[in-house]
Order: structure tokens, then C-alpha cells, then sequence
């Protein structure tokens, strides 16, 4: 009797702090405390920018220091491909309107080699085309129901539903995802598509021993100190490699690279487009916390849950600011400050409050007084737009309808803001 008693009392308490935690959530707006994000336009000394050359030689280094050291990590040394191994072209693949290339980039140091699988559809209707660079969830073979694409060998998270075994993928998973890559719609626009799956460059887990982090460690390290890179910035790092080959395939447009990315692959889009000027567009799919959500607003997802859900995104660093938001000495809003002048997307959907759309929302309107001083437009819209109502300056936004996804609907923007931008 006594020890059921225990038990009892062992999942009250228990029940109670998972509550707890939860009611730490806030969804409803009028439950956001009164906070306070910093002016992008005002230096870490208390001075005012008024100038370009302020901005850009003072305040902009010393915003993307802060979020390297604090939040993403800095990326601990240099890597170069080793090699690149094409593993088809084919001039014929969606009913003759597309090339598809297959290759592989190799790193290797020491006795350690990284593949990443990189998927390209290419427009035959354009001798170098302008592209969408994603990272992939589920291997490339996901994307699209085409036979030809190459199964990752990467380790995956089991989900027998689509037969993901054994931390393998297998056949029967082909095309699942197909409905967020409307690979025929953006070839159909004159754009190409490059993708690789982001478990090529760091699997998704709290595990260092794999993906690119062992490469740099040094003596007996086994894990990346706390101002190095976690996943976040490793996904970043792949992307910037990506963008190496890029540079190196005459059928591309290097000039004219989005980068996008959906979710915690959006995170990675906006540290890879903040850090790397060689991408000419970046669009974030519902980032979220982390990404182009405001942290100070403790709207949905906060810090202290996604560093307890995944302490391996960000920089240990970023640990210190667990329920203490108000002491982080930047907000999400200078990071997409960073991307100016280039033109920037951020997008929400009204059903998925743990992104915070509003915190999207404000963060890009904050960073929209960079691109003002930098003689540009910015975001057209002073308050929240409506559901399915697309505003594109140098900065978009929407908020579309439904669930936390990647769906036809965003990419039809991407496209005409693409359109608008870099063609
Ligand atoms: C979780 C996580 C988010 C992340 C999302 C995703 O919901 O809390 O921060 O963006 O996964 O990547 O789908």
C-alpha cells in the first residue's frame, strides 16, 4: 500500500511539472509580457547609425559576432570538397522539360570522408538557370516520385510508415514528400532545383560523433566547444559548399542562388544567407524560434524548450539564455537584418502558433530599417497582412492558411518573388 502510494505520488508530481512546462508555453497573444528588442540601428555603445558604411563596417559585423558566439556557433575551421563524383546527367528527366544531375561532394580529412548527395533539376529552356538550394528532411529521394534519384545511405530516424528501418532508408519512402516540392511548377518557371538531405552534412540527433563536427576536433575532443557550431550552423555550412559547387557548374546561374529552407532547415537557410553574401535570395518556411521568430516575445516556442527538445542545434552557449531571453544581447530581427540588401522572404501559416507568426511578422519589419537606410524598401506593411494576402518589397511576408508545412502555395509566391527579384 505504501509503495503505491509512492508511485501515486511519483506521477502526480511528475504530471504536475510536465504541466508546468507546458503552461510556460504561451499561445495566447494577450499572455505576451511586455518585452523589448533591440534597434538594429542603435550599436551595442548606445551611438545611432545613419550611414551605410556604419552599418556595414561596424554594426553588422559586430550583430553577426554576437549570434555566432551566442546562439549558432562558430564553425571551428576550413573544409574544402575534396572531390565531386557525378553520378548521372540526364537530359531527360521530367517528360524531356528538365535535366537532372546526380553528384556526390566528398570531404575528406585524415581517415574521415563526408558525402552529401546533391539532386539537381535543371530548366532545358535556360542555358543557366537561376535556382532554389534547399536542404531535404527525408533524403532526395523523397522529393519527387522519380525513379532515378539515388537513396541516401545516411542514417535516418525510423519511421516504418514510410519504411524508414534500421536508420535506412528503403524504396518504399519514394516521392513521400513529393507534395512540398513542386519540382514541375518551378522548372515550368525557368528555375532549377538543388537539393540534398540535411543527415548527409550532421544527422539529426545529439550525437557529435557524427556528420561533420568530428572533422575538426582536436586531441581528445569528442564534442564542439561552447561558442562551435551546433546542427543549425553545420546545415548552414552544407549549403555553403553547395553554393562552392554551384560556382563550378556552368548550367547554373550562381549569381542568381535562393537559399530556402522550411522549419529547423529554415534556421539553417537564414544563418547560411546571413553569413554567406554569395546567396542573392534567402527564404525562411516557417522557422520559427531560432530562425526569423522573435526570441524576446516568448511567443510559443522558447528558448529553454528547444534547447531542452534539442540541445544539439545551437551552440551551447545559447543555454544561457534558457528563460532569460531578455538578457540576449540580439533578436531574430537583426539576423535578418544581416541579409540586406538581398532580397529576403519570411513566411508563416496561421495555424502554426509554436512559430509564432506574429514574432515572424514584427522581426521582419524590424529588419526592414536596414534595407530603408540602405536606400531600399523593405517590408510594404505596417501591420500583420491578412491570411493569404502576400506583401513582397525587398522584403515579402505572408501568413498563408493551415498547418506548419511546405506547400504549393508558399512556393507560388517563392516563384513570383523570385520573379520580381532575380530575373
Ligand atoms: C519542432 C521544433 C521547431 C522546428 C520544427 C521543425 O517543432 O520545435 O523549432 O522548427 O520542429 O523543424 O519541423
Amino acid at each position: 500500500m505504501k509503495q503505491i502510494s509512492i508511485y501515486f505520488f511519483l506521477f502526480w508530481l511528475i504530471s504536475l511539472s510536465a504541466l508546468a512546462q507546458r503552461e510556460n508555453i504561451i499561445s495566447d497573444e494577450s499572455k505576451v509580457p511586455a518585452y523589448q528588442v533591440p534597434d538594429v540601428l542603435t550599436r551595442f555603445n548606445g551611438r545611432k547609425i545613419k550611414s551605410e558604411r556604419v552599418w556595414l563596417k561596424k554594426q553588422r559585423p559586430e550583430i553577426q559576432k554576437k549570434f555566432t558566439e551566442e546562439i549558432y556557433g562558430k564553425v571551428p575551421g576550413e573544409l574544402k570538397i575534396s572531390e565531386v563524383k557525378v553520378w548521372e546527367t540526364s537530359d531527360n528527366a521530367l517528360n524531356g522539360t528538365a535535366t537532372r544531375k546526380q553528384l556526390s561532394l566528398f570531404f575528406t580529412k585524415k581517415d574521415r570522408t563526408l558525402e552529401v548527395n546533391v539532386l539537381m533539376y535543371l530548366p532545358k529552356s535556360v542555358e543557366k538557370a537561376p535556382v532554389f538550394l534547399a536542404c531535404n528532411f527525408n533524403g532526395n529521394h523523397t522529393i519527387s516520385n522519380d525513379p532515378a534519384i539515388r537513396l541516401t545511405e545516411s542514417w535516418v530516424e525510423n519511421d516504418p510508415s514510410v519504411g524508414f528501418i534500421n536508420n535506412q532508408v528503403t524504396e518504399q519512402s519514394r516521392g513521400c514528400k513529393s507534395d512540398s516540392w513542386p519540382v514541375e511548377q518551378i522548372i515550368k518557371a525557368g528555375y532549377g532545383l538543388v537539393t540534398v538531405y540535411y543527415g548527409d552534412i550532421d544527422p539529426d540527433k545529439n550525437d557529435f560523433s557524427d556528420g561533420i563536427h568530428p572533422f575538426f576536433y582536436e586531441g581528445n575532443q569528442t564534442r564542439p566547444k561552447s561558442n562551435e557550431w551546433g546542427s543549425v550552423a553545420a546545415w548552414a555550412w552544407g549549403l555553403s559548399r553547395v553554393m562552392d559547387y554551384l560556382e563550378t557548374d556552368n548550367q547554373v546561374d550562381a549569381k542568381k542562388v535562393a537559399v530556402l529552407g522550411h522549419s529547423r532547415l529554415g534556421k539553417a537557410a537564414l544563418w547560411a544567407g546571413a553569413n554567406d553574401q554569395r546567396f542573392a535570395m534567402v527564404i525562411s518556411n516557417e522557422s520559427g524560434c531560432g530562425g526569423a521568430a522573435l526570441s524576446k516575445r516568448i511567443f510559443g516556442e522558447t528558448v529553454e524548450r528547444i534547447n531542452s527538445s534539442f540541445p544539439h542545434w545551437f551552440c551551447d552557449n545559447f543555454k544561457k539564455y534558457n528563460d532569460k531571453e531578455d538578457l540576449l544581447p540580439v533578436d531574430q530581427h537583426m539576423l535578418l537584418a544581416m541579409i540586406a540588401p538581398r532580397p529576403l522572404y519570411v513566411a508563416s501559416a496561421a495555424d502554426d502558433l509554436w512559430a509564432d507568426p506574429k514574432g515572424e511578422f514584427l522581426s521582419a519589419k524590424y529588419a526592414s530599417a536596414v534595407y530603408e537606410l540602405l536606400g531600399l524598401e523593405g517590408l510594404p506593411a505596417k501591420e500583420m497582412p491578412k491570411v493569404n494576402q502576400p506583401v513582397m518589397g525587398t522584403i515579402g511576408y505572408h501568413i498563408r492558411s493551415g498547418k506548419h508545412n511546405l506547400t504549393q502555395y508558399d512556393w507560388e509566391q517563392y516563384i513570383k518573388f523570385a520573379d520580381k527579384h532575380l530575373k
